[in-house]
């Protein structure tokens, strides 16, 4: 199982847990690509290498949409400890999470990549680390108050 930064544990297994498979797909979208990180157009590629992206960049991008799709709705199963406007602001972040990945995909409809790696790290880049500083760190502390014990009226 892949393991978290420290100060990104919210003690919470299900969650972390979650966390640390997404962060390890993220790693995987990354390594896709040999020049990831640089300006290099993937058309500079050649069409062999494009598909073969494409194809590994495709399968890992449904896997990545279909993880976070579950993680946000098990998150949001847990967000009655939040008050509504607390719930509201963390759902919509979700949700804007979830639409940056389909913009991304829409965008790229006639182009020989569903997204190319570096478009990809900086929606995940924002969201991984700042979304879970932001907003799930505290639902976490929310849920740990709500459920020790001795917190039972
Ligand atoms: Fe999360
Ligand atoms: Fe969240």
């Amino acid at each position: 199982m892949p393991t978290l930064p420290p100060f990104l544990r919210t003690g919470q297994t299900e969650m972390d847990r979650d966390h640390a498979r997404l962060f390890a797909l993220e790693a995987n979208l990354a390594s896709v690509c040999a020049v990831a990180g640089t300006d290099e157009p993937c058309e500079r590629c050649d069409p062999d290498r494009q598909r073969q992206c494409d194809h590994r960049i495709s399968h890992l991008l449904e896997e990545f949409i279909g993880l976070a799709a579950s993680h946000f709705r098990n998150e949001e199963r847990h967000m009655v400890c939040l008050s509504q406007d607390e719930a509201q602001r963390h759902k919509y972040e979700h949700a804007e999470i979830a639409s940056a990945f389909a913009r991304l995909v829409a965008q790229n409809r006639d182009r020989p990549m569903i997204a190319r790696p570096s478009e990809i790290s900086l929606i995940l880049h924002d969201w991984l680390d700042g979304h879970i500083v932001q907003y799930d760190l505290d639902l976490a502390r929310r849920i740990q108050m709500a459920t020790s014990p001795g917190r039972a009226a």
